[in-house]
């Protein structure tokens, strides 16, 4: 049996009939007020599903934590302190435009920014905190909320890996700005890019909309303006699987459960922050002899994935940033050990206890 990362194809089946459905009426709109009118639709349908007085739909999680950093004033030269265990895009949203990643060692149970870490890194320039929900584990919001309050930070929120992930009962993407690439392989995915900012601060989000949307007088709002709204064709397949989306994350919580529950002892699973409620973008495991690990599962036709390469560890970042970079121990030791497991909700019981047993025999 082949079970590859994830399968798409797999993922898209089940709502190919409503994604159809939904491509059609698009098709049949008349003008581009008539677009407009249908991804406000999906963006109301999103606010109120994460509880969000506003989203802003938009054509990647890139675009939507560059225009979260801006929109709360951050400017060149400023610092923003970051997990540096992300996908390489939260770093390149701040150092895009121009201001300057700080990166922050996680905790190593939850494998989120550590507050500890954060405070000090704190310097006078130092303009936000950007909290990544990594592999859809909510990040200590409550450490970061009271970090940001005493040092007046603005708070963004990676939320690319949590669609529907809680903390202390309230989605992620409500504790500051939420970014969320819904880029296809995440758990609300497009087919290709597509992204979705939330905020509940009226003035950030009028600030967006001047710098998002074209307006109807050429001279406002344009200046600073590059194409970044989300296509009605990617808003047609996303309100299609909106209504799906918790049913989707039960399922791969089920899958997870078979994963925690049969998985052996060697296996350091990922912590989940109190009081939080997970979704599992990535089922991400810990330990030894991961490398050999990985190898053995490929001969078994089991498709894993290596963790991300930290931040600071990256040509492109040691490069920019030369000797402003420190070693993050935690960061460097998850990496070396860290292994992804297949997850999908389309992912059978069968196949992940079939996981679960390749794994149990390489420490048996
Ligand atoms: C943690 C994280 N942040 C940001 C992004 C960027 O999103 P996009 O690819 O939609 O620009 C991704 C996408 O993979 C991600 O995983």
């Amino acid at each position: 049996m082949q079970l590859n990362y994830k399968d798409y194809s797999r993922e898209n089946l089940p709502f190919t009939g409503e994604i159809l459905k939904n491509i059609k009426e698009v098709l049949a709109l008349k003008s581009e007020y008539e677009h407009e009118k249908y991804i406000s639709a999906f963006e109301q349908e999103f606010a109120s599903y994460n509880k969000s007085r506003y989203a802003i739909a938009l054509n990647s999680g890139t675009t939507a934590l560059e225009l979260a950093l801006r929109s709360c004033g951050v400017q060149r030269n400023d610092e923003v302190i970051l997990p540096s265990y992300t996908y390489i895009a939260t770093g390149l949203a701040v150092s895009n435009i121009g201001a300057e990643p700080v990166f922050a060692d996680i905790k190593d149970d939850t494998l989120t920014i550590d507050p500890g870490n954060i405070k000090k890194k704190i310097t006078k320039k130092t303009k936000a905190i950007i909290a990544v929900h990594i592999h859809g584990n909510p990040a200590d919001m409550q450490g970061i909320v009271k970090i940001a309050g005493e040092y007046s930070l603005n708070i963004i929120e990676d939320c690319s890996h949590a669609h529907g992930a809680q903390y202390k009962g309230k989605k992620t993407g409500n504790f500051g700005i939420g970014c969320f690439s819904c880029h296809t392989d995440k758990n609300l995915g497009a087919i290709g890019n597509a992204g979705i900012l939330t905020t509940n601060d009226k003035k950030i989000y009028e600030r967006l909309i001047r710098m998002t949307r074209v307006q109807d007088e050429p001279d406002i709002g344009l200046s600073n303006r590059t194409p970044c709204r989300m296509d009605a064709l990617q808003a047609a397949i996303l309100r299609a699987k909106l209504i799906h989306l918790d049913t989707m994350i039960e399922k791969k919580r089920q899958i997870a459960q078979i994963y925690r529950s049969k998985l052996c002892d060697e296996i350091v699973l990922q912590k989940q922050e109190k009081n939080s409620k997970l979704v599992y973008r990535d089922f991400a495991v810990v330990a030894g002899s991961a490398q050999q690990l990985y190898d053995h599962l490929k001969k078994n036709l089991i498709q894993a994935k290596k963790g991300y390469l930290p931040l600071h560890l990256t040509s492109y970042y040691r490069t920019l940033l030369k000797n402003k970079l420190n070693p993050l121990p935690v960061t460097e030791r998850i990496y070396k050990n860290i292994l992804w497991l297949p997850l999908s909700f389309s992912l059978t019981a069968k196949e992940a206890e079939f996981i679960c047993r390749k794994i149990n025999s390489f420490f048996a």
